[in-house]
């Protein structure tokens, strides 16, 4: 087991793999939808990506090159499994194998999460995640992943952000299946994290070595005001976004007033079942995996209407976000945002992890992705993403606070390893640490100045993040 912090970056099949359909791999959800007629926004595919499926070995190297000694990435379900349950495909199975033993001739540690919103066509037709057969179907899926890689990760995950994915779905309707309504989406979260757990129950039964998480995207709540209203609406943000997932995958069971609030909507919850509050407390994970973008500000909602905008274009647009009796969301106007909207304040992820201390005080975390998305160019054959490096340093810099500060934090990833398809934003909304040149025949990869930096970064801080995590092992 690593004893050292994990200092590393992030993708995931979809974004960065392509080789759509090489390898024996079946269809999946977004190949499906990225080929259709509902994709119209930014109408790309990932059919080629950064082509992560040939240049894996490149990706791992550049990677450990830049001082990073841990990778995570997703492993395509399709790949595995290409109708998603049954027959396996031992070509896929020997392209993970790959890539992990690549991770380990560079020495670099791998972080392997098995959902990443790519879902076999097959069963998305039969209702994806608010069909609870998915849940013996993910098992099955985990239980080879496990078995075939288990002697050799250290570090799994087994979903991806229910909270994030389950609202574009089901509430932006930006995601397949492309529907806005919520009650569709809690039925959909709810077998989510009843797979993850039972997912942890069987890596437990395995006896294998390392930590199993989930990865949970959460948010600092913040007020601008301070009264009673506001108070009750940043509480009912704080269930809305973060407590309704980490709460059951932390301590076993949903908090009761969130329970009580979508009885309260009116939603039929028959989904929920009576063996359900064991299979949540036989799969509580070894930490939590927190994917740390930005912060909320929560204000009173104005009425019943729910009504969620997104900006899927990068053009500084607003848009509005309400629950309808639950809350809104406000911004502060004093605070720098990215063409996409997105807050830029990396103190916030000191409040962040103070609140999951609070709340989760035996509970390890790791930051599974931070980054920020914008437009980037190559000037003279370089990158220079200066906003980048000031928006991760001050990252890095508050987890440094947070962890002296009593906060157990064993590893941070940015997002991401390099630039990827960016879920219905495209390829122009950049992410990575290594520039890819999309008009190039091969793809071409450069090191922006971020790679540079966060390289540096990791040679200052080694040793001191190091000393702060040594006491939990
Ligand atoms: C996270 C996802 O929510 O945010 C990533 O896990 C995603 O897959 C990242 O790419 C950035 O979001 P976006 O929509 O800007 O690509």
């Amino acid at each position: 087991m690593n004893k050292e912090f994990l200092w590393g970056s992030a993708t995931a099949a979809y974004q960065c793999e392509g080789g759509w359909k090489e390898g024996g791999k079946g269809l999946s959800n977004w190949d499906v939808f990225c080929h259709s007629e509902k994709n119209s926004v930014n109408p790309v595919t990932g059919d080629v990506a950064c082509d992560f499926y040939h240049h894996y070995e490149e990706d791992i190297r550049m990677l450990a090159e830049g001082g990073q000694n841990a990778y995570r990435f997703s492993i395509a379900w399709t790949r595995i499994l290409p109708d998603g349950t049954g027959r396996k495909s031992q070509e896929g199975i020997d392209f993970y194998h790959r890539v992990i033993d690549t991770c380990r001739k560079y020495h670099v540690e791998p972080l392997v999460t098995l959902y990443h919103y790519d879902l076999p066509e097959s069963i998305y037709e039969a209702g994806g995640w608010e069909n609870r057969n998915i849940v013996e179907q993910f098992v099955e899926y985990a239980r080879i992943c496990f078995e075939e890689y288990g002697q050799k990760v250290n570090y799994w995950v087994t979903i991806n952000e229910p909270n994030y994915e389950t609202l574009c779905c089901y509430g932006f309707g930006n995601y397949p299946p492309n529907v806005k309504d919520l009650g569709r989406r809690w039925r959909a979260m709810h077998h989510m994290l009843l797979a993850s757990a039972r997912a942890v129950a069987v890596f437990r039964e395995l006896k294998l070595p390392g930590m199993v998480g989930l990865v949970s995207d959460s948010y600092p709540i913040a007020v601008l005001t301070d009264n009673e209203a506001h108070k009750k609406a940043a509480h009912m943000a704080d269930l809305f976004f973060n407590l309704c997932v980490n709460d059951v995958c932390v301590k076993g069971a949903y908090p009761q007033d969130f329970v009580d609030q979508l009885k309260k909507d009116g939603y039929d919850l028959s989904y929920m079942k009576e063996e359900d509050p064991s299979i949540f407390a036989d799969g509580c994970v070894d930490y939590l995996g927190i994917n740390a973008y930005n912060r909320y500000i929560a204000e009173p909602a104005d009425g019943p209407e729910t009504n969620l905008g997104v900006n899927n274009t990068g053009d500084g647009k607003k848009t509005k976000f309400q629950i309808g009796n639950w809350f809104s969301l406000g911004e502060d106007s004093e605070m720098e945002k990215t063409p996409w909207g997105m807050e830029i304040n990396p103190r916030s992820i000191y409040d962040l992890l103070m609140d999951l201390k609070r709340l989760y005080p035996q509970i390890p975390v790791i930051i599974t992705e931070n980054g920020v998305g914008n437009y980037d160019e190559v000037v003279d054959g370089q990158i220079h993403d200066q906003y980048r490096i000031a928006y991760l340093e001050g990252y890095v810099d508050w987890i440094e606070r947070a962890m002296e500060d009593g906060c157990t934090v064993l590893g941070y990833f940015v997002w991401s390893t390099m630039d990827v398809y960016s879920w219905i934003n495209g390829y122009k909304k950049r992410y990575g640490l290594v520039y890819i040149d999309y008009d190039s025949d091969d793809l071409v990869r450069i090191p922006k100045d971020s790679y540079y930096w966060y390289k540096n970064k990791i040679q200052n801080r080694r040793k001191s993040f190091n000393g702060k995590i040594h006491s939990i092992y």
